[in-house]
């Protein structure tokens, strides 16, 4: 599977707020990520605006106006809607909210809402007052009630100076949302899957830990993937990447507390994916305060360590069980024996010692094993696309 946005036909509708400005970003990420994107700009965000700014970042055609085609096609905007994968209001004015909410069809965004069958994301930008008006919200319960998808706004210092709720959700975040959209009846729908990510954290005293090197990214990679094919996905992380969202997310950091967080979380779940890297140490008592520098000629301090249950064998048997093994030497055998001892249904072995697989990079080299001796080497892949894999072989063994 490639990235989610790759070939998206993606209708982009802009509409007259003073954070016009930030849908020129919008337009720039989908495009990077392989989407195809049609922009429609109303009147008054052509006050703001050009369509020339959109056409250069998305080398398509803009629409500007529903009678003024630039196409051969004076029916563009019908074909536009027929085929989209995912109609995206950005920003969303009180003004065409209110018309999606109504039935109007007197430009060519509210035609093309009114004309699809495509998912539709609303991304709302306006004054704070505006936006807590009752007609303003009235209509987008409305819209709500019928099927249409909202981001934001967030609250901050708006265009008038005053603080509020009414801004523009920023792009990166609108774009995870438009994947949450495309991503609703995907194959995953309907699952619910529970991942864990990072490197946990055993106390010595109140300032120092014991860790590990891992980043979280792997983790957040397969949980995004599966947000994105419609699974309803908990992540428990001891990492300090910023929060996927569409994700439910529980913060721990010792591995007791992942313990208690991932069972859990495993009630009622489909399958458990571990791609954190957990403590098998912990020290055998946290010091109440910090550790002192030895005076005089006493250089050297030891540390009790005391192993970590492991947790695995204690989640629920309905529950499909995924590891990780990170590993530096022999690589294949000690997978094989983390997978046999913990009872996995397959387990990723990964060679975290070449720079571009392993820990704090965004690809990765992995082998997966299966509890039937299967082993299929991936090639060097994203953490997305190793994700997507991991994905694939739980959807195949669950059949
Ligand atoms: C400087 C300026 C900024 C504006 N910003 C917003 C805004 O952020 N949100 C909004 O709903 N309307 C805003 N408006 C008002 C809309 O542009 C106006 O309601 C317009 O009719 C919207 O048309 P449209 O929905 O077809 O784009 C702004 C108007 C001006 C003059």
């Amino acid at each position: 599977m490639t990235e989610p946005l790759e070939n998206k036909k993606i209708v982009l509708g802009v509409s007259g707020s003073i954070s016009c400005y930030k849908s020129i970003d919008l337009a720039s990420r989908l495009v990077k990520a392989g989407a195809l994107v049609d922009v429609v700009l109303s009147d008054a965000a052509q006050e703001f605006i050009t369509p020339l700014a959109f056409q250069s970042i998305t080398h398509r055609n803009v629409i500007s106006n529903l009678f003024e085609y630039s196409s051969e096609n004076p029916l563009e905007h019908i074909t536009l809607a027929r085929e989209a994968d995912v109609i995206v209001l950005a920003p969303a004015t009180a003004n065409s909210i209110a018309k999606l909410a109504n039935g109007f069809a007197d430009n060519a965004i509210s035609a093309i809402c009114m004309a699809t069958t495509a998912p539709i994301l609303i991304a709302p930008a306006m004054d704070g007052n505006m936006y807590h008006n009752k007609a303003v919200q009235k209509n987008i319960d409305l819209l709500i009630e019928h099927g249409v998808h909202f981001v934001g706004p967030n609250a901050g210092r708006l265009a008038s100076g005053l603080i509020g709720l009414g801004r523009l959700v920023e792009p990166e975040i609108i774009t995870e949302h438009i994947k949450i959209v495309l991503g609703l009846t995907g194959d995953l729908k309907g699952m619910q899957i529970v991942v864990s990510a990072g490197g946990t954290q055993e106390a010595i005293d109140p300032v120092r830990v014991i860790t590990n090197r891992s980043s979280g990214k792997m983790g957040y990679a397969i949980a995004e993937a599966a947000r994105d094919r419609g699974g309803e996905v908990t992540l428990v992380t001891a990492s300090s990447l910023p929060e996927p969202p569409g994700i439910k997310c529980l913060h721990v950091m010792s591995v007791a507390e992942m313990r208690e967080a991932v069972l859990d979380s495993c009630n009622g779940a489909d399958a458990l994916i571990m791609a954190a890297a957990v403590s098998d140490y912990r020290p055998a008592e946290i010091a109440n305060q910090k550790i002192k520098k030895k005076k005089g000629e006493e250089n050297n301090i030891s540390l009790d360590l005391v192993k970590n249950d492991d947790f695995f064998l204690e989640v629920p048997s309905g529950v499909m069980r995924i590891g990780f093994a990170a590993e530096t030497e022999d690589l294949l055998s000690n997978a094989e024996i983390k997978l046999n001892s913990k009872g996995l249904s397959f387990i990723a072995a990964n060679d975290v010692t070449q720079p571009d697989s392993g820990f704090n990079v965004d690809t990765n080299r992995v082998t997966l094993i299966d509890n039937n001796g299967k082993v299929e080497a991936l090639p060097l892949l994203s953490k997305y696309e190793v994700g997507n894999s991991i994905l694939d072989k739980m959807l195949q063994m669950s059949k």
